[in-house]
């Protein structure tokens, strides 16, 4: 077994430069480590040092790094194509290439046959099985999750992930390199899909989308409510966009699979989005037109949505992470706010509102729609029961001395 203990990471290594690898390479950059930049081809890594060149010029220009810094960042990254070269001599490698679990299985037992003995291999899938990509090498207990927020660079959570075999030191060694990078972790214990953070937002879309669909609601009138009445920082439709629709609808099947109709997608509305390549910002086109910059969301149109239906079913989600035991409340709590930049975390929330008009709103949604992502957890029903619901009965999600 390697010992970590004297392990000190220096280099590390990018796999795929996409929307995500091109800002964690950036990241590990301007916190000092040396980058080796993997990708297919060399069209797509000029175009992620030219993204990457106009982030750092961001952070020049809100003074929050200097020119000299910027040009340092620049210059610890090298862009390559064959495995062979990025992944030799690295202490660290961490995989961001598209979310297919045939080629992470083949990406992370290539990288397991050129890396060096001590270095740890991460993925940053999304929702993908970290025990499955570590059985694929022959160092599955040196295989962890660490997945980052879209924009890496601005987003400051890095959920932390235990696979199987994970060792504890792996974990320990991921959460310290996270925090050298400025960023907070939050602990997920146990490999279930969507982990923490794509597990509470997956029912929020989902509750969102169906509404749409049904045609209760417009999505400016959903993402208006989101933003101006709830303080989000993006409204629903546009965040789909923003992330993604392909990565949306690959982390909505695998969810879809793991937890069934408790999870049930809205793929009517996403699959023909996809068919025609509308993808969201990265196509210049999602549900809403992205070539003239991010949508305008109009304001007149802030209380056409019920904001409290994205929160019931934040909470009810929250609940079934805590019943599982895969997550605290207070790092669910952390992951939303600092992974989505929620005005609140879940459990907090609850808490102030009180725990009783959660369910009581989920049972209402339930009653109304009669689909599963409305069925109160059974957590929040013995919360309720107990009389913990929330800081006005000094116990809820937590306890209030
Ligand atoms: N690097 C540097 N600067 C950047 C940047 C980047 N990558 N991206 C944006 N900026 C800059 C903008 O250019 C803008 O600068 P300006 O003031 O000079 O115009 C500034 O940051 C602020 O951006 P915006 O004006 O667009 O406005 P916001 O205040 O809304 O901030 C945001 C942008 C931080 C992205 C905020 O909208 C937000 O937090 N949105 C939610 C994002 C989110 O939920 N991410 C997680 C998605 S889930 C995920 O990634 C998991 C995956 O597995 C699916």
């Amino acid at each position: 077994m390697v010992s970590l203990m004297k392990v000190e990471i220096k280099k590390v290594a990018v796999i795929g430069a996409g929307v995500m690898g091109h800002g964690i390479a950036q990241v590990f950059a301007m916190n000092g480590y040396e980058v080796n930049l993997l990708d297919i081809s060399s069209e797509i890594l000029n175009k992620a040092i030219e993204k990457i060149k106009w982030s750092l010029s961001k952070f020049v220009e809100k003074r929050r790094i200097k020119q000299g810094d910027a040009d340092a960042a620049l210059s610890r990254i090298k862009t390559m194509v064959e495995y062979e070269k990025a992944a030799r001599d690295v202490d660290f490698i961490i995989e961001a290439v598209l979310e297919n679990i045939k080629l992470k299985k083949e990406v992370f037992s290539k990288l397991d046959s050129i890396a060096p003995k001590h270095a740890i291999l991460a993925s940053n899938t999304s929702t993908l099985s970290i025990t499955e990509m570590g059985r694929a090498t022959r160092r599955p207990d040196m295989v962890v999750g660490m997945h980052w927020f879209n924009p890496p660079q601005l987003m400051q959570l890095i959920e932390v992930i235990k696979g199987d075999d994970t060792r504890d030191d792996v974990i320990d060694t991921t959460i310290k390199l996270s925090e050298k990078l400025g960023k907070t972790p939050i602990l997920c214990k146990k490999d279930v899909r969507g982990f923490i953070v794509n597990r509470v937002l997956a029912n929020v879309f989902n509750d969102a989308f169906w509404a749409y669909y049904r045609s209760e609601t417009s999505k400016e009138g959903i993402d208006s409510s989101i933003k101006y009445t709830g303080g989000f920082p993006m409204g629903l439709f546009e965040l789909a966009d923003f992330v993604g629709l392909d990565i949306l609808y690959e982390v909505g099947k695998s969810l879809y699979e793991a937890y069934g109709e408790r999870v049930k997608p809205c793929s009517e509305l996403v699959e023909p989005l996809i068919k025609e390549r509308k993808l969201g910002q990265k196509a210049g086109v999602g549900f809403y037109d992205w070539t003239k910059g991010r949508p305008r969301l109009p304001l007149d149109l802030a209380d056409e949505y019920d904001v409290n239906r994205s929160w019931a079913v934040s909470v009810n989600e929250a609940a079934w992470l805590i019943y599982e035991d895969v997550a605290e409340p207070k790092d669910i709590d952390t992951g939303m706010k600092l992974g989505t930049g929620w005005p609140s975390g879940p459990c907090e929330y609850a808490d102030r509102k009180g725990l009783d008009y959660e369910l009581n709103k989920l049972r209402e949604l339930y009653r109304r729609y009669g689909m599963e992502m409305y069925k109160p957890c059974p957590l929040l029903e013995e919360y309720v029961k107990k009389g913990w619901v929330g800081r006005k009965a000094k116990r809820g999600f937590y306890s209030y001395g």
